[in-house]
């Protein structure tokens, strides 16, 4: 089964990001062990802070892969570009957040992905992506 994990804008930073929201944990750290614990899956992991370049990813992965696991992060509030590649594809688009973008800013609380994602987990933390990968199995 493939799947794979694409994380938007500034997650690179996480560890160091709003460590009170997003935690202490690198998501290189985090995703090492995920793949060890999902071993039988072929898990693989996109970052980029580029619209297009998560544009790309989505058509590259999206007719092909079993699962696209999307945090879109800022580009979940504002991007019609993304939400039209999550349409565009055949592969079902799990939508995760890790904080609960609801308790947050208002203009966190829309998303143009949700309306085409095959579901939506918000508010776990990390765990928010091994429950997107749940979904799969
Ligand atoms: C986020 C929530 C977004 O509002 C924010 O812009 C992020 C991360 C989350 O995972 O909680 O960068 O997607």
């Amino acid at each position: 089964m493939n799947i794979i994990i694409i994380n938007g804008p500034n997650l690179n930073l996480l560890g160091k990001r709003e460590p009170e929201i997003y935690g202490n944990e690198t998501f290189e750290d985090f995703f090492f062990l995920l793949k060890k614990k999902y071993s039988s899956l072929n898990l693989s992991y996109f970052q980029s802070n580029i619209e297009g370049e998560i544009i790309s990813k989505i058509q590259e992965t999206g007719f092909n892969y079993d699962g696209i696991i999307l945090n879109a992060a800022a580009y979940t509030h504002t991007s019609i570009g993304i939400a039209d590649a999550v349409k565009a594809v055949t592969t079902p688009v799990v939508e995760v957040h890790i904080s609960n973008t609801f308790s947050r800013e208002s203009y966190r609380h829309v998303s143009y992905i949700s309306p085409n994602a095959k579901g939506v987990i918000i508010g776990f933390g990390l765990n928010s992506y091994e429950l997107a990968i749940k979904s799969f199995l």
